[in-house]
């Protein structure tokens, strides 16, 4: 049995994540999602409410758990017994710091490995960020995430 933990901000969850878990819950026995309890980037969303929001958007793959977390994703991965560290690679500017995070990940945790799955092209240019910019100046989120984030975005904003 392969476990893969997916460690994020996800604030909030976009197309492009939910593709990634898509993929991962395909080639992974369990994913367990966990959702960065992240003080310091004073997110948007409240980890509860990032993880109730991924929970809904994940409700139909059963081999999908959401937890949030605190600390390092070596660790959380160890506490639910994960072998693989699954992150998403959109571009090579993602690469540079992606590449340094799993190799200070395998210094810390060298029986975890890290997976990288390559976004889908019609999400690598998306982020929670471009997101949240877009919607800032109320532009159409409908392309970003569905129907559901884009309602708790709006809640939040307007
Ligand atoms: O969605 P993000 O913000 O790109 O996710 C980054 C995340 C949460 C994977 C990364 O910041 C992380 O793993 N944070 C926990 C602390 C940690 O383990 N850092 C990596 C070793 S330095």
């Amino acid at each position: 049995m392969v476990i893969a933990v997916y460690p994020g901000s996800f604030d909030p969850a976009t197309y492009g994540h939910l593709d990634i878990i898509q993929r991962a819950s395909v080639s992974f026995d369990q994913v367990i999602v966990g959702v960065l309890h992240n003080s310091a980037k004073s997110p948007l969303f409240s980890v509860e409410e990032r993880v109730n929001i991924l929970e809904k958007a994940t409700k139909d793959i059963p081999n999908v758990k959401i937890k949030p977390f605190d600390g390092l994703s070596v660790n959380f991965a160890r506490e639910n017994r994960a072998q693989v560290i699954v992150r998403g690679l959109r571009a090579v500017t993602d690469f540079e710091y992606e590449l340094q995070m799993a190799q200070t990940n395998r210094v810390l945790a060298p029986d975890v490995d890290t997976v990288f799955l390559t976004t889908s092209l019609e999400y690598a240019y998306l982020s929670s960020t471009i997101m949240k910019e877009v919607a800032r100046y109320r532009g159409d989120l409908s392309k970003f995430a569905p129907p559901e984030i884009v309602e708790a975005v709006r809640a939040k904003l307007y």
